[in-house]
């Protein structure tokens, strides 16, 4: 089970009450019960998925999405962070964290320094995984929250906060997954050999049916893209790609949307950059914090994720490293096909564009 960062463990009263504490096993079992009715369908290491409601769910975690249907009800000012995994969600948390909170700490003495990003914005499917319902509204606001569930499985009041979406090339953010997978299924296993691991035609073949942890991709993406341009003032949608190519000008437009503007001064004396600076793949991936691999004592972690696994290339285009010319222009047909007419494209990353930019 993870672990609840410090700040948040305000959420949990101890000793809960023995009324408490029926409610929540009460909750909590119904909740199992529905696991054990819907079929497991597929394999993803280390999970099985289950499809809940169109989405494919890991089964471990359809318990908590119940609860967060039923139990998450954010304030006005709370901040959500949405991504569909491996889409850049660590980088969005570290810049929304250190925007948010500029004022309190200094960059020489910053959080970010000593606690993964993961730690400081926790996600919400670990907040309820804990067999009992978090008293969220205790934190101070606004707090940030995050979670990979699709618009369409979170509760209708969740559009009383604000949302921030930020979406990946399919092509980059399926490398991304596999390569996260792979690493982790081979240690949890033991495995030193790759071919242990999670075969990645075999991990293309789903993908592209839609089937992945949070799947099926593109609905996720779409789900998110309608509600910004439904509800622009509660969902804004950003672009890896994008931030990437000009990080600055996406922070001021997040700080905006968050409700805490960058002031002429500090436009003037360079805080967005400075920020941006902290924030970098280079930056926190160079952190001892978030190296991890290798523990306090010199061991190395057992952790199933150890901190290191969220940074691995950080860049915009590495699909060409993996995917065959076939592989990708599958994906781009889909993509295409699933996108058309809702305004949202990935063009300018197709395999035909970057051939043909190459040859140029
Ligand atoms: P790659 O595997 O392509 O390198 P998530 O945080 O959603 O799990 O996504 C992980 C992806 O974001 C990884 O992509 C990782 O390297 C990249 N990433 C992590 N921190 C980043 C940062 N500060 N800036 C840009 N990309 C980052």
């Amino acid at each position: 089970m993870a672990s609840i960062p410090p700040a948040f463990s305000q959420c949990f009263p101890s000793p809960k009450t023995q009324e408490d504490n029926d409610r929540d096993e009460e909750i909590y079992k119904s909740y199992d019960n529905l696991t054990s009715q819907l079929p497991i369908l597929h394999h993803w290491p280390p999970f099985s998925l289950i499809h809940y409601q169109s989405c494919w769910i890991p089964n471990v975690l359809l318990p908590i999405t119940v609860a967060i249907q039923s139990y998450f009800n954010p304030r006005p000012a709370d901040i959500l962070l949405v991504t569909n995994p491996k889409s850049g969600t660590t980088w969005l948390k570290a810049l929304a964290f250190a925007t948010l909170h500029r004022h309190t700490y200094s960059l020489s003495n910053h959080p970010l320094l000593t606690t993964t990003p993961h730690d400081c914005v926790p996600f919400l499917e670990t907040l309820f995984n804990h067999r009992t319902i978090p008293h969220l509204n205790i934190l101070p606001s606004p707090t940030i929250f995050t979670t990979h569930l699709p618009l369409s499985l979170l509760p209708k009041s969740v559009l009383s906060c604000r949302i921030v979406y930020l979406c990946r090339d399919p092509k980059d953010t399926f490398v991304s997954l596999w390569s996260f997978t792979e690493r982790m299924s081979i240690s949890l296993s033991g495995a030193t050999n790759r071919n242990e691991g999670f075969e990645f035609n075999k991990a293309f073949q789903l993908f592209s049916q839609g089937i992945a942890p949070f799947g099926p991709f593109w609905d996720h993406e779409l789900g998110y893209w309608n509600g910004s341009l439904r509800r622009p003032e509660k969902v804004l949608f950003l672009r890896y790609e994008k931030m990437m190519e000009d990080p600055v000008n996406h922070l001021r437009r997040l700080a905006e949307f968050m409700g805490c503007p960058f002031s002429t001064e500090e436009e003037r004396d360079g805080v967005m950059e400075d920020l941006v600076g902290l924030c970098s793949f280079d930056k926190l991936s160079n952190l001892e914090v978030n190296k991890g691999a290798v523990n306090i004592d010199g061991e190395t972690s057992k952790a199933p994720v150890a901190p290191d696994y969220y940074f691995r290339k950080g860049k915009v285009g590495d699909w060409v490293n993996y995917l065959s010319i076939e592989m990708a222009e599958k994906l781009d047909a889909i993509t295409k096909e699933k996108l058309h007419g809702s305004g949202l494209s990935f063009e300018t990353s197709t395999a035909a564009s970057i051939c043909a930019s190459s040859q140029v």
